[in-house]
């Protein structure tokens, strides 16, 4: 891994680990914030699938300005994790108004809005609040994911198409999505798996027990060890992820009793995927 700064056109940038992901060093997005950017921006994440912008002090408001520039925001099926007067920005957090389900909502290897027809494309997480120990959010490279599959694996997931549902719920309480397990990369073309864990309830065209178990030895491939990055957040961490790459997976948290234990994060989701032209 690169310890030094590397320029990609006005970005300078460096790895944030050896599976994945690039810190970028020199911006300030309520300064910098234009299409150019976000262009650029854009055009790491599609090679890189996770960014982190350090020291970004943006309001919810400017949050929601920047995931505009990105996609279409998403509104969070749950209203009352969205922010007054901006439906599109949610905010985790492990403050005593949460009950436990939405303590750890993201606390599984999942892909962002996976259940439904449009999943997103990104989702950024902007660190308001950072508690001293823990609450990182775990990330497993699915393009190396896919990669790393005897042929037999990769026959046979480049033929499933698995059915999700909301918190892979089975009781028809909320609606099924199907999404093929080998997907393009909507912009890039490269092959990842997708939804690979969590949201899977079936495969289409297999009976239950034996989609079951395929899932699940499919779910245990797409998250070892070697696929994987945390990420330890600072208080203003600006981090972004491209759900089309990646699982993702919070650390699971109690509630806070004191200042020092408090996790409180503002997301944006979107729909969406800007084009890039090809250069740096
Ligand atoms: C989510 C999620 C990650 C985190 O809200 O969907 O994955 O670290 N959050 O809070
Ligand atoms: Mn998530």
């Amino acid at each position: 891994m690169t310890r030094e700064g590397t320029m990609h056109g006005t970005l300078k940038t460096r790895a944030l680990s050896d599976s994945m992901g690039l810190e970028v060093l020199n911006l300030d997005l309520r300064m910098d914030l234009n299409p150019v950017v976000t262009a650029s921006l854009a055009k790491l994440l599609y090679e890189h699938a996770v960014l982190c912008i350090r020291d970004q002090e943006l309001s919810p408001k400017d949050l929601a300005e920047l995931g505009a520039g990105f996609g279409c925001l998403i509104e969070h099926n749950e209203a009352d994790l969205r922010l007054p007067g901006l439906p599109g920005v949610m905010s985790l957090s492990n403050a005593d108004d949460r009950d436990d389900r939405q303590l750890n909502g993201g606390a599984h290897w999942h892909t962002d809005l996976v259940h439904s027809a449009e999943p997103a494309s990104f989702t950024m997480l902007h660190a308001v609040a950072v508690p001293e120990h823990g609450g990182g959010t775990l990330f497993a490279n699915q393009v190396a994911a896919y990669q790393d599959m005897t042929d037999s694996q990769r026959e046979l997931a480049e033929s499933i198409t698995i059915v999700h549902c909301y918190e892979g719920r089975r009781d028809g309480s909320m609606p099924l999505f199907e999404h093929d397990l080998v997907r393009d990369h909507p912009v890039t073309g490269r092959k990842a798996l997708y939804g690979a864990a969590d949201t899977g309830i079936g495969v289409v065209g297999m009976p239950d027990a034996e989609a079951r178990r395929v899932l699940d030895e499919f779910a245990r491939h797409a998250t070892q060890s070697q696929f994987i990055y945390r990420h330890a957040y600072r208080l203003n961490d600006l981090v972004i992820w491209d759900n089309a790459q990646l699982l993702h997976c919070a650390e699971t948290l109690h509630r806070a009793r004191q200042a020092n234990e408090r996790r409180i994060m503002h997301r944006v989701s979107v729909r969406g995927w800007p084009q890039i032209d090809g250069r740096a």
